[in-house]
């Protein structure tokens, strides 16, 4: 896996990834997941793939947790976490090798963070490790890329824009496997129950323009475009963006806004 695949960028991105992505996407999958784990008074939680801290928050905002952690490999994302939630305590460190003792956490969550560990059945094994007999975990992945049209339409613009593979890093961020395969990793991983959800949520953003300008700064494919000059960078913002609207339902596009249908998994598991 590469640099990108990993999901990793420099400071500038997560800067962004917080301001744009976190409210348009990853806020409303906090929501949900929260929703679905309730945690309860006086839980230890863990959200490991923090990155800026969007689960770890909600969660000390519901004030029902002892202690919240928040893990991620990337410094960059833990500093803009650090700065908007000092109360919670944020970790750089691998999903592979959590630095806890084993039966540390009542509640592990992880979103969006398990498609791109290199060893998952490791990833979800040390979830088991550190969570306290009878514990939960809760975490998402996005499904397939086709499941996602304006995911997919980004995708297929990129390669015909950029070149070949050039859309390697947004397709790294989605699973082309079924809720069965998920339930049954979760399971091998020594997880006695196991309820894997398809979800799909509405996403909005002000314009296909915008949200291809946030993909390609935000995000670790901001590397794609890193070496052009600010005039080509643009130049290919605009047209990888009327590629990928040129791909999309005209529904998807009414009134010059993007509105399009996201779908993850989202599972629920516990020992
Ligand atoms: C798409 S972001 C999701 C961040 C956050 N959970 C959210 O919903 O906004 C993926 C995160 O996974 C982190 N990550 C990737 N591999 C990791 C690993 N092996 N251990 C810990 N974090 C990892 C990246 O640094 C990045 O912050």
């Amino acid at each position: 896996m590469s640099v990108e695949e990993h999901w990793q960028m420099d400071a500038t991105a997560p800067e962004l990834y917080d301001r744009y992505l976190v409210p348009a996407i990853t806020s409303l999958w906090a929501g949900d997941l929260l929703d679905r784990i309730a945690p309860k008074r006086g839980d230890s939680v863990l959200d490991i793939a923090c990155g800026t801290g969007v689960v770890a928050r909600f969660t000390e905002q519901l004030g029902l947790a002892r202690r919240v952690v928040g893990l991620d490999l990337n410094s960059a994302m833990l500093a803009i976490a650090r700065s908007k939630s000092p109360q919670v305590e944020w970790i750089e460190g691998s999903a592979l090798d959590l630095p806890f003792d084993a039966g540390s956490f009542d509640v592990v969550l992880c979103q969006l963070g398990l498609q791109f560990f290199p060893d998952r059945p490791l990833a979800l094994k040390e979830m088991v490790r550190v969570l306290k007999p009878g514990g939960r975990a809760g975490f998402s992945v996005y499904s397939a890329i086709e499941n996602t049209p304006a995911a997919y339409a980004f995708d297929q613009a990129l390669d015909e824009c950029l070149g070949e593979e050039a859309s390697r890093t947004k397709r790294a961020e989605h699973l082309s496997c079924d809720a069965q395969e998920i339930a049954d990793w979760t399971k091998q991983a020594g997880f006695d129950l196991v309820d894997v959800a398809t979800v799909t949520k509405q996403i909005k953003f002000p314009s296909m323009l915008d949200y291809v300008r946030f993909q390609l700064t935000a995000t670790p494919m901001a590397g794609l475009l890193k070496d052009k000059e600010v005039p080509e960078r643009e130049r290919l913002i605009v047209s990888i963006s009327d590629d990928a609207a040129s791909r999309l339902d005209r529904s998807m596009l009414a009134g010059g806004k993007l509105t399009f249908p996201q779908q993850s998994f989202v599972a629920i598991a516990s020992l």
